[in-house]
């Protein structure tokens, strides 16, 4: 396995090539990134989603046009999600040995490391990760969990349980907001679906100009739910050609739906295009959980989405481990080879 990017970039006197973003026509180059438009992504109170059609609405919108949104009074205190982003950033604090401890294998997902190499042409992201499966709990493969520091597997335990509430909730949202049944998202689920929690660790770049923290890509989840950093920004969402800088909001989880919602919407809900931007002074770290992620079973369109002015715009899709990494390393929009 070649060299993590926090080891680099402790001694950083030349950029490795195999980092360098090239021109990128489609989605835009990182030179033109130096300005970080804020965008006016929508908070919405989760509390509410039950009760309010008001605050329906407005989850509905902002899916629609940014396919994501700052969720607030979600459940989660902020000191916890502080304990959260605490026992990522002192896993990575961690010696090169002992993290490496946890490296993960060649053609697995669960473990720590830097991108998989499937090309020789493959441009790398500039983070270092630690993946790991959280549901269903007997399919966590514990020996990538770190020991170090002593209270992080009940840490994560405790934020997978909040999480699955969250999960649910926002679900059923989504549906409602479509005027379908409230389960018809979560019933497309077999029990077995995979939920995965990746620490992201940016490292800081002395050329933020030529890197990419993340590559531009939808999520291949269903939503995820992201702990931003509490003070360095960096994500970026693409909305009408233009990339815009997701702000940092105390206490909220940024929510944004992947390709398998805009499969079951029949296209209602776009998976938006993101990526990320590191910092040349700052290191930044991340909490994604994509919720589910695998799936054993078959997922489509919802029969109630298809009509005659709306017909079927996806086939149906299975999901497996394999097909995980040459998605993700090819970045972009998987659901578009979906499309019918
Ligand atoms: C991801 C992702 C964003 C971030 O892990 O898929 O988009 O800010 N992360 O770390
Ligand atoms: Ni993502």
């Amino acid at each position: 396995m070649s060299k993590q990017v926090q080891e680099i970039a402790a001694d950083c006197r030349q950029l490795p090539e195999r980092y360098i973003r090239q021109e990128d026509k489609e989605y835009g180059n990182v030179t033109n990134a130096d300005v970080f438009l804020p965008a006016e992504i929508p908070v919405i109170d989760v509390s509410l989603l039950t009760s309010s059609p008001l605050e329906l609405d407005k989850l509905k919108s902002a899916i629609i046009n940014w396919g994501c949104f700052q969720a607030i009074n979600h459940g989660i205190e902020s000191s916890f999600l502080e304990r959260v982003r605490e026992i990522g950033k002192v896993f990575f604090q961690l010696s090169p040995d002992e993290k490496k401890k946890y490296l993960r294998e060649e053609d697995d997902v669960d473990g720590y490391g830097n991108d998989t190499v499937v090309s020789d042409h493959q441009i790398l992201d500039w983070t270092d990760r630690l993946y790991l499966t959280i549901l269903p709990r007997d399919q966590q493969k514990i020996q990538f969990w770190p020991q170090n520091p002593p209270h992080f597997r009940e840490v994560l335990d405790e934020y997978t349980c909040k999480i699955e509430l969250i999960y649910e909730v926002v679900l059923k949202a989504l549906a409602r907001s479509l005027n379908l049944q409230e389960d018809c998202f979560l019933k497309q689920y077999q029990t077995t679906e995979k939920t995965s929690a990746r620490f992201n660790y940016y490292p800081p770049c002395p050329w933020p100009e030529k890197v990419l923290g993340v590559k531009p890509h939808s999520d291949s989840s269903a939503i995820t739910l992201l702990l931003q950093d509490k003070e360095v920004e960096g994500l970026q969402f693409l909305k009408d050609g233009r990339w815009f800088g997701v702000p940092v909001v105390p206490g909220a989880l940024t929510i944004n739906v992947g390709d398998q919602i805009e499969i079951m919407s029949n296209g209602i809900f776009k998976s938006p295009v993101h990526r990320v931007l590191v910092n040349s002074k700052k290191e930044r770290m991340t909490v994604a959980v994509f919720c589910p992620v695998q799936s054993e079973g078959v997922i489509g369109p919802i029969d109630a989405l298809i009509t005659d002015e709306t017909p079927r715009l996806y086939k149906n899709v299975t999901y497996t481990v394999d097909s995980y990494f040459q998605i993700y390393q090819h970045g972009g929009r998987p659901v578009d080879n979906y499309k019918i």
